[in-house]
């Protein structure tokens, strides 16, 4: 199949390219590298041996999305062009409803016209809100979100939803996605923040590289077995081969469907620290500080629908999130510009 990655340079976009390629899909990418490089499409086609489409646009566009789904013969969209920083979001909230519920639209309208009908998208576990218990199952009502960027999340879930009742040709699978970390084993791809790392492993595989002086625990005061908090952190190769699993599922099927994509399995911040310490020989200056605002004690995912659904189930260890994303920064320490 052809597969038109939208946000396809981005961390998860650029991991997922390589395993559908792998799969003996192709893939076309369209990306404005508003958090990305083109040095990432060297990167996924010399991991995956053979050249890659790659279109500088914004997913915005539609004539733009027009004109490369008409000169493409696209058969699923995978979007992942989104902003994703959660605290961006709270100082620039209509920026990040424009960008992703408008990347959304522009895509739904490009593949109507284009007679496209298959659609992945990149979802979180944020969109079960404050409410529910976990683990997380997808039979689960939508919660409140505690910021703009999970109420875009909701939001687009829910604009999918409607179109594909609207319209009995469209098939539309949303992925939840729980915390994506790691990188690819060869060392060659890998997450590229910008700027200070919001997110705990990048954050970490700084401090080990010398990027940055000590990690911050945001809260050591929190109902969990060691007081911080505990998330369901899944191997990034791990969450790519779920979408080459979602993109051959969607072929088959019409509506929508839902996927928690995550282990399972909760892990808290000092055992990332000391997984982290384990695998590189590196140790991690970390201090306590206060709890972040808007973080919830602890979540995971119940898994089971992906694996008797899709026949997909997380096989990578924390060792091997840890080991890999160690490799990726020691051999890339400013990332893509190394
Ligand atoms: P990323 O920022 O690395 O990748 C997103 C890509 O989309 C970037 O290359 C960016 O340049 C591109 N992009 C953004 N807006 C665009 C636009 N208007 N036109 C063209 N390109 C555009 O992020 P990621 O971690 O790979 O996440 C991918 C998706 O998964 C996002 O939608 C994100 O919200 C979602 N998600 C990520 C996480 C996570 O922890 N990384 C967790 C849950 C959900
Ligand atoms: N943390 C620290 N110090 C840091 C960074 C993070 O202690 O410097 C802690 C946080 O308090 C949290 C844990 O590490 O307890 C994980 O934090 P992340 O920021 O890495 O991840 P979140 O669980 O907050 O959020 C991530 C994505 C969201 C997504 C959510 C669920 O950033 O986009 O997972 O998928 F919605």
């Amino acid at each position: 199949m052809l597969i038109l990655l939208a946000g396809g340079a981005g961390y998860i976009g650029s991991h997922t390219a390589v395993e559908l390629m792998a799969a003996g899909h192709d893939v076309v990418i369209v990306d404005n590298y508003s958090n990305s490089s083109p040095e990432v499409i060297k990167r996924i086609e010399e991991l995956a041996g053979r050249s890659v489409t790659a279109c500088e646009a914004d997913v915005r566009d539609s004539s733009a999305m027009r004109l490369i789904m008409k000169a493409n013969p696209v058969d699923c969209v995978v979007h992942f062009a989104g902003l994703k920083a959660v605290g961006e979001s709270m100082r620039k909230p209509v920026e990040y409803y424009r960008n992703n519920i408008d990347t959304t639209l522009t895509l739904l309208e490009c593949m109507k016209e284009c007679g496209v009908h298959n659609f992945v998208f990149s979802s979180s576990a944020t969109v079960y809100g404050e409410e529910n218990p976990y683990p997380y199952v997808e039979t689960m009502p939508r919660g409140s979100c505690s910021n703009p960027y999970g109420w875009t999340k909701f939001m687009m879930e829910q604009i999918l939803e409607d179109a594909s009742r609207a319209d009995p040709e469209l098939s539309v699978i949303l992925l939840r996605y729980f915390n994506p970390i790691g990188a690819h084993p060869s060392g060659r791809m890998g997450e590229d923040p910008q700027g200070i790392p919001n997110n705990l492993m990048p954050y970490v595989a700084q401090v080990a590289v010398g990027r940055r002086d000590h990690l911050t625990i945001f809260g050591n005061d929190y109902p969990t077995p060691d007081g911080t908090c505990r998330r369901d952190y899944i191997h990034v190769m791990d969450l790519a081969a779920g979408h080459v699993k979602a993109v051959e599922y969607a072929a088959t099927r019409k509506g929508t469907d839902i996927f928690n994509l995550g282990t399972g399995t909760p892990c808290s911040v000092l055992d990332i620290v000391r997984a982290f310490e384990k695998n590189s020989g590196v140790p991690i200056k970390y201090e306590f500080g206060p709890r972040r605002e808007g973080d919830l004690p602890e979540f995971w995912a119940n898994a089971d629908k992906a694996r008797t659904v899709l026949g997909w189930t997380a096989a990578r260890t924390l060792d091997d999130m840890c080991r890999d994303t160690w490799n990726w920064q020691r051999n890339n320490p400013k990332g893509y510009a190394s």
